[in-house]
């Protein structure tokens, strides 16, 4: 499969990725603009050879029918059966969109209707916070989109709870009022051990003041039996149906925090900005395709070069959340062993994706990615403009520090140019010494994606610009995107350690290192 694309790593050898800037139209040839977006990929060794060996690759995985597929409702997730149809949650015009000869959209139309009067309702009320209680898939997304989208928040405070630890949910309700405290529990499931503990907790701490939780709970599910049980009414459930996977959900009744916060207005734009990027990704020409180029970037680094990372640096602090967003998107999808008949995966599947905003980075692990042994290659995002208005000079210095990384990255600095900085203060043996320590390799790959601002037309962009990165990548790994199967068996032995740990089971029957850790807890937990 990757044979031509790893036949160009070959030829690449270790030319310098800044000397290809001889060609004056570089820039320009080797980025995609489109949607107000600039996806700048000319500081990778991608010219034209390597470009084509990449485009290949998205003809023989056959990624456009396997594009209409997925938009056409046919049941790609295999393993379970189910289409992936995310994209059908924010077709606002409501063209129909069939599964199984039956059309989605009156359904996905009617329960956005629905959140959206009851988010006025709650926004209109006296209600001052709302604590979502949810858990991958089920948090990541509105947590993620919730900080972003600051700017924008008039509607009641919103909290997120996601880890068991008793803390997050202690520390999230400290100070709250519950009578003017709203829970929303979301879990596509009904049955994720974390959140379900959580929610049981919020009820008692309800309880524990005296407050009723009629009226207090919301359940965005498709199991719309488990939460009746759990004493949740109908008219406050929102259901969504087995072809929106959990970490793809938040364009639906997931997305019920972020609603609240910034409006139905503005969820409005997120949604019709993912749409953009939509019909971009059906349309575009694949070389001029912004998730198309985003995946074969990825594709050239992981497969073609054996890079097995690849660092996510938002620079604005309101996407603090999207490396871990991206971390469940990318790495649920395609942190995969087998291809989609059954069969070993003959690569690597997908990288690890990792990430922080970038000058917080900068002080902290870029050290690795500057002088480090490995390459790590790096996918720098900014506005072009901030939010600030009185502190333009603040936003011109993140562009500066994000402009500069790229550059460093790529240009290094040479034994020369260190001894030259520190002749002053060494000599002989000593500068060497000391300029060694100041060398940077440099020829370091990055990307780089701005865009105007932050609002929520452009987080919708972005957003579905890399949730259809990943299905391009799957696709050409030949794996199934929209199972995960990885995280059963984890959750299967934690189901059957809890009364080894909670002490209503004896401790036998495990490796000799669980046991001693048990009994680490047992002497301990008091
Ligand atoms: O354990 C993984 C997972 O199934 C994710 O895919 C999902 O987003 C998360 O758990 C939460 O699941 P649920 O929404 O059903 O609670």
């Amino acid at each position: 499969m990757f044979e031509a694309v790893k036949a160009q790593a070959a030829r690449i050898g270790d030319r310098r990725i800044e000397d290809l800037f001889a060609d004056t139209g570089r820039a320009e040839r080797f980025s995609v603009a489109a949607l107000g977006m600039l996806f700048d990929y000319s500081k990778t060794q991608i010219d034209t050879e390597v470009e084509a060996a990449l485009l290949a690759l998205v003809n023989e995985a056959k990624v456009a029918e396997r594009r209409e597929a997925m938009f056409g409702g046919a049941k790609i997730n295999e393993t379970e059966g189910r289409a992936v149809l995310h994209t059908a949650l924010r077709n606002l015009d409501g063209d129909p969109v069939l599964v199984d000869g039956n059309d989605v959209m009156p359904e996905v139309l009617e329960t956005l209707g629905r959140m959206e009067a009851l988010s006025r309702e709650l926004r209109g009320s006296n209600v001052t916070d709302v604590v979502n209680i949810g858990i991958g898939g089920s948090d990541l997304g509105p947590v993620m989109a919730t900080l972003a989208l600051a700017p924008y928040h008039d509607g009641p405070r919103c909290h997120f709870v996601s880890n068991v630890d008793g803390a997050d949910i202690t520390d999230t309700l400290k100070g709250l009022d519950p009578e003017k405290t709203v829970f929303i529990v979301a879990s596509k499931t009904f049955t994720t051990i974390e959140t379900m503990t959580n929610a049981r907790s919020a009820k008692d701490w309800l309880a524990s003041h005296g407050v009723s939780d009629e009226g207090k709970f919301i359940a965005l599910s498709s199991n719309a039996e488990k939460a009746g049980a759990f004493g949740i009414p109908e008219e406050r459930v929102f259901g969504f149906e087995d072809w929106v996977g959990g970490r793809y959900s938040m364009w639906g009744p997931i997305g019920m925090s972020v609603m609240i916060a910034i409006g139905p207005e503005n969820f409005r734009a997120f949604l019709n900005g993912a749409r953009a990027m939509d019909v971009h990704f059906r349309e575009a020409h694949p070389s001029a395709n912004l998730p198309v180029m985003l995946a074969l970037v990825g594709i050239w680094h992981n497969q073609g070069l054996g890079y097995a990372t690849r660092a996510v640096l938002p620079y604005e602090n309101r996407l603090m959340r999207l490396p871990a967003y991206l971390q469940q998107l990318e790495m649920e999808s395609n942190g995969k062993g087998v291809s989609m008949d059954g069969a070993d995966l003959p690569f690597d599947s997908g990288p690890v994706v990792w990430g922080e905003p970038g000058t917080n980075g900068q002080h902290a692990f870029y050290q690795l990615i500057h002088q480090g042994t490995r390459v790590i290659p790096c996918e720098f995002m900014v506005a072009a403009k901030g939010h600030e208005p009185g502190l333009a000079h603040h936003h011109q210095l993140l562009v500066a520090n994000c402009l500069a990384q790229s550059e460093a990255l790529m240009r290094g600095r040479s034994l020369d140019e260190a001894r030259n900085k520190v002749a002053d203060k060494f000599v002989g043996n000593e500068l060497e010494r000391q300029a060694r320590h100041r060398v940077f390799p440099g020829n370091r790959p990055s990307t780089t994606l701005m865009y105007e601002t932050l609002d929520p037309e452009t987080l919708g962009k972005i957003v579905a610009l890399y949730e259809h990165r990943v299905f391009v990548e799957g696709v050409i790994l030949g794996i199934n995107s929209y199972d995960q199967w990885g995280v059963e068996l984890g959750k299967e032995l934690a189901t059957a350690l809890g009364p080894l740990v909670s002490g209503e089971a004896p401790i036998s029957g495990k490796d000799g290192s669980t046991e001693q850790l048990l009994h680490f807890v047992h002497t301990n937990q008091g």
